[in-house]
């Protein structure tokens, strides 16, 4: 995927899983077939940094994940193999690792002593079967579209479906949760997994992370189209970053209790509080209660404005967003700044922020249908020169949800 390519749309889903199958059997043999599970990404429109401040938040699943091609085994022997990385890992289900490697597979290592977990409760996991389970995908690593639960939901599911274990939707969507918080170490908050598990085609999600409540709301795919710009921006240290965020959120929610008692998380700390008591924190743990007390009020005044039936508002808040996440909240970088500037200036353009943690990744787009081409153009018009490179734009449509696909 270069520059503009990619504007059109990914190449059809059956084709890249019929790959996929291929590249299983050649890496495991044997000649029954495996069976295949596509697992989505997600973008978030509003809510940045407030999952885990118990603010509400507005993603919406994508059309790109993860791929999986999973076959259960005579024997309990476990292998976990990757198109896109050369790290495998093979193992017993008496002898699951318990400990983390730094390595992609952290994450289904992390899921599947999670639906251990759940089939201990069901019958207990004696009779359970090993598996080769083989993982790909069309989403960019790192880059704030969430693959990280995308492969987790959708380990939950694979691993649900081929031990019969028959859980909910939101015992997976909690399996992935505690794997990547427990195993891998993210202190994340609960809005990707949320996302991908509940994810509907053409229905941004609105979820209250305060008490786990959520519903849909309809954004019109015939009128308006969401699109991404990659920075191709990665940071090493972003894990440490954002668990450094979450602590100062803490740190500023735990002295700004005291002056609001009712006061349950961060989302719920008025700004008077705030103003009134901001010389007891540090300046910079200031900014950051400023941001999310002021991007809880922008993400309802977005919901308001879809609910008039008014997308054009729900942009001005996405750009306004991201001005906070740049200048109080530090997560932006000069390629997502340009990015977002010259993006809103395109005709057609609605909205721009940058979408996930952010110290890279990618910027999200909210503009009319027919706008995208001349977008990409003018995004890599403006972001060549400065940096080199050109940013990868990508248009996504909506998605179900992780599901098996039989070809
Ligand atoms: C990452 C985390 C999410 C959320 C976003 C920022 O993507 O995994 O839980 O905190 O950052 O909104």
């Amino acid at each position: 995927m270069t520059g503009t390519d990619d504007v059109v749309g990914a190449k059809p889903l059956e084709r890249e899983l019929a790959l996929h199958r291929a590249a299983f059997l050649a890496r495991f043999g044997g000649a029954e077939a495996p069976s295949l599970f596509f697992s989505p990404g997600r973008v978030n429109l509003m809510g940045a940094h407030l999952d885990y401040n118990g603010g509400p938040v507005m993603p919406t699943a994508i059309d790109r994940g993860t791929f999986l091609a999973a076959r259960p085994r005579a024997d309990r022997s476990v292998r976990l193999a990757s198109t896109l990385d050369g790290h495998a890992l093979e193992f017993d289900l008496d002898r699951v690792p318990d400990t983390k490697r730094g390595a992609w597979s952290d994450y289904p290592v992390g899921v599947l002593r999670q639906m251990l977990e759940l089939a201990e409760l069901r019958g207990g996991t004696a009779r359970l079967p090993g598996l080769e389970l083989l993982f790909g995908g069309n989403l960019p690593v790192g880059a704030g579209l969430s693959s990280s639960a995308s492969i987790c939901v959708g380990t939950a599911f694979v691993l649900d479906r081929l031990w019969e274990l028959s859980s909910e939707r939101m015992e997976l969507v909690q399996a992935a949760l505690r794997a990547e918080r427990g195993f891998v170490g993210v202190q994340c908050g609960i809005m990707d997994p949320f996302a991908v598990g509940l994810a509907r085609p053409g229905e941004l999600l609105w979820l209250d992370c305060r008490d786990t409540t959520w519903s849909w709301m309809p954004l019109d795919a015939r009128v308006y189209s969401i699109a991404i710009a990659d920075t191709l921006v990665r940071r090493e240290l972003a894990q440490g970053a954002f668990n450094q965020r979450v602590a100062q959120c803490r740190a500023a929610f735990e002295a700004l209790r005291r002056h609001q008692p009712d006061a349950r998380c961060l989302r719920d700390v008025h700004m008077e509080v705030l103003d009134a008591h901001r010389d007891e924190l540090e300046p910079v743990v200031a900014r950051r209660a400023e941001h999310v007390i002021h991007e809880v009020a922008r993400t309802f005044a977005a919901r308001d404005a879809l609910q008039r039936h008014d997308p054009q508002g729900l942009g001005v808040q996405m750009t306004r967003a991201h001005a906070s996440l740049r200048d109080l909240f530090d997560v932006s970088v000069p390629e997502l700044d340009l990015l977002v500037e010259t993006a809103v200036d395109a005709p057609g353009v609605l909205g721009s922020r940058l979408t996930g943690a952010g110290f890279g990744g990618c910027t999200v787009i909210l503009l009319r249908r027919g706008a995208e081409v001349e977008l990409a153009e003018r995004l890599e018009r403006a972001f060549e020169p400065r940096f080199g490179k050109k940013p990868r734009v990508a248009v996504f449509a909506g998605d179900p949800g992780p599901r098996e696909i039989a070809l």
